[in-house]
């Protein structure tokens, strides 16, 4: 028998997505980042999009430490203890952020052993190497000056030994230094600039540069594992 040739009312989803997508070009969008075609790969390729996870992590719980955090000498120590002990979940945000950091730093440098290993620094994909090896940089420094915010005694003499060895170097070592403790000691005002650091100027560079890192391997493409015979 012939098929019903009336054509059926497009439902009000349908026609919502159609409105969005002439305007926004949705399905392009999707067809362009989500659906292209990939290698077959393996469990090892997932490690940059995890490593992305937990930066997205310690973004959104970095945001709701700063609800209690106050980037004081005077305060900074007892806000900790309230968020540890008075806070509802503060324990877990901050239990969350602290060993995501460790973990954020495993996973990024798991993930550069695997592009390293299995060749996909070579061409053409140089740039997407150079662009990781700044990130990688990036969250070093996000652990660095996240680390003298609890200023607790170990956060205080490891941030004193850490700024120390940038000031090693001769001739430049002794203004970095000064830059870096923003005068000759630890004090208040390192501790403005590496919360400055940590909530403003890190994580942007590193939004920026996750955004080119990305483009680069949508435009590129990934690699696919190597066969025997390669
Ligand atoms: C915050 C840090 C980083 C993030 C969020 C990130 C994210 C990603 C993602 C999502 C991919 C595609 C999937 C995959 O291959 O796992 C990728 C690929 C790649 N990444 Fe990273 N990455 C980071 C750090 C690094 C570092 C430190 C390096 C090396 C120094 C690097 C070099 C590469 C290369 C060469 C590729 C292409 C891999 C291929 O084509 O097989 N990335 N990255």
């Amino acid at each position: 028998m012939a098929e019903n040739p009336t054509p059926q009312p497009e439902s009000r989803g349908r026609r919502l997505f159609g409105w969005l997508d002439e305007r926004a070009g949705l399905l392009t969008l999707w067809r362009t980042i989500l659906a292209r075609p990939v290698p077959r790969t393996n469990w090892l390729y997932t490690l940059g999009s995890a490593s992305m996870i937990l930066g997205a992590l310690q973004g959104i719980t970095g945001m709701l430490l700063t609800i209690y955090y106050i980037p004081s000498p005077d305060h900074a120590y007892d806000s900790i203890q309230y968020i540890m002990t008075e806070v509802t979940f503060g324990w877990l945000i901050r239990g969350i952020h602290h060993w995501g950091a460790t973990l954020l730093v495993i996973v990024v440098f798991l993930h550069m052993l695997r592009t390293y290993f299995l060749g996909a620094y070579k061409f053409p994909r140089e740039l997407t190497w150079l662009t990781g090896a700044v990130l990688l940089l990036g969250v070093l420094v996000m652990g660095f000056s996240g680390y003298l915010l609890p200023w607790n005694q170990k956060a205080y003499w490891a941030s004193s030994v850490g700024t120390a060895v940038i000031g090693a170097p001769p001739v430049i070592g002794p203004l970095l230094l000064r830059i870096v403790r923003g005068g000759g000691e630890i004090g208040a005002v390192t501790l403005a600039r590496f919360y400055g650091l940590h909530i403003w100027w890190a994580p942007a560079a590193l939004v920026a540069l996750v955004f080119v890192h990305l483009y680069l391997i949508i435009r590129i493409g990934i690699t696919a594992p190597p066969q025997r015979d390669e």
